[in-house]
């Protein structure tokens, strides 16, 4: 489907651009990477086209931007505040259940700065499309990911019930913790080593603000609008770039004996990305449904615009290219093959 894309692409960026073309008509066209209403096969999954195109369209314009690493980061501390043990002690949980939107002060916590934006984005949709607020809080963290080009298809569930209840706090791991109290954190949620491991690699398209306000927005690897493994290797090495920020914990999981395992599987080649874009799906779709019994909920990820794989971007294609850079054209082309009906 990308080849096709590609290959009518002249054609259609002419078209576009000199008689701009609208929004549905484009959509309708059958070679953009974007399911329409009519690709959908199950019923339950037909409303959230119009979702996904609020989000993907009106709040990330198509692009990896500062609303989807937010969104991103949303969806972990919505969900990462499950906890296992809090389950077994029968004490008020967190879970993937979109508190973060429902409540006022939640976002508050100081855990949650920079969140507020997203939020106030996200909080409308529910009462609008009448659905919960989890489904949102969770497709706008699963779009967000396909949003970055590289980002893999992350499996999206919708049909989660209403807030469960406010999240606990003191839950969420901070960057300053030690690192065998953060791997017990995860633990915790039912996430194992390797997973974190695989989820943590979403720093690649991250911003700090608050940690040191001194650098605020620099970011945690020198490609923060591409979803690769270059955070893995550049913190690892601790390279000093300019606009670099490495969080303790990041520096921690590279060298700590409990996690430099799993995370060194992440620091390679275009083939390592492969493996890493495979795991860090499984791991977020298991984050996303965190507290909630899956077998309730319904699988929509056919609603999903196609993945831009990062060896179809890259100046070469070679699988034993060690961060291979990007080609500006080659981009350009896949974020109009596969999110023409959104860039703006
Ligand atoms: C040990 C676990 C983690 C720690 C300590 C941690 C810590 C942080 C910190 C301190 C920031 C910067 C916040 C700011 O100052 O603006 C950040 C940003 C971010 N984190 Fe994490 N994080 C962890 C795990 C995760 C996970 C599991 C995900 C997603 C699956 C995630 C996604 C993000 C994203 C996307 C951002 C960028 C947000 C933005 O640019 O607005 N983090 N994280």
């Amino acid at each position: 489907m990308f080849y096709t894309s590609i290959r009518t692409l002249t054609l259609a960026c002419l078209f576009s651009s000199v008689i701009g073309i609208a929004t549905q008509e484009k959509r309708d066209d059958g070679n953009s990477g974007i399911p329409t209403v009519d690709d959908v096969k199950n019923p339950v999954c037909k409303p959230w086209i119009a979702i996904r195109d609020a989000i993907m369209g009106d709040i990330y314009h198509g692009r990896c931007n500062d609303n989807t690493r937010a969104a991103i980061r949303l969806a972990f501390h919505d969900a990462g505040t499950f906890s296992l043990s809090r389950e077994a002690a029968g004490q008020d949980n967190g879970g993937a259940d979109g508190s973060l939107l429902v409540d006022p002060n939640e976002v508050l916590r100081d855990e949650n700065n920079g969140m507020q934006t997203i939020v106030s984005l996200l909080k409308p949709l529910p009462e609008k499309f009448n659905v919960s607020a989890g489904d949102v809080l969770h497709l706008a963290g699963t779009l967000g990911v396909l949003a970055c080009p590289g980002g893999p298809v992350v499996k999206t569930f919708v049909g989660r019930g209403p807030v469960k209840n406010v999240n606990p706090t003191n839950l969420i791991p901070d960057t300053h913790d030690t690192i065998p109290n953060i791997v017990n954190r995860f633990n915790d949620m039912g996430i194992s080593v390797r997973e974190a491991m695989a989820l943590i690699g979403s720093h690649t398209c991250a911003r700090q603000r608050f940690v040191d306000p001194a650098f605020a927005n620099d970011t945690f690897d020198t490609t923060p609008d591409i979803w690769d493994i270059r955070f893995y290797s550049e913190t690892k090495r601790n390279d000093s770039d300019p606009g670099v920020f490495r969080l303790p914990s990041d520096l921690g999981f590279a060298h700590n004996s409990l996690t430099q395992k799993d995370y060194n599987r992440f620091v390679g080649s275009l083939s390592t990305q492969e493996n890493w874009a495979r795991e860090y799906a499984d791991a977020h779709e298991k984050l996303s449904l965190l507290g909630q019994d899956a077998d309730t909920l319904t699988d929509c990820t056919e609603i999903m615009p196609e993945a831009i794989h990062l060896r179809d971007i890259t100046v070469t294609h070679s699988g034993g290219a060690v961060d291979p850079a990007v080609d500006p054209e080659k981009l350009a082309a896949a974020l109009q093959a596969t999110r023409s009906i959104w860039l703006s």
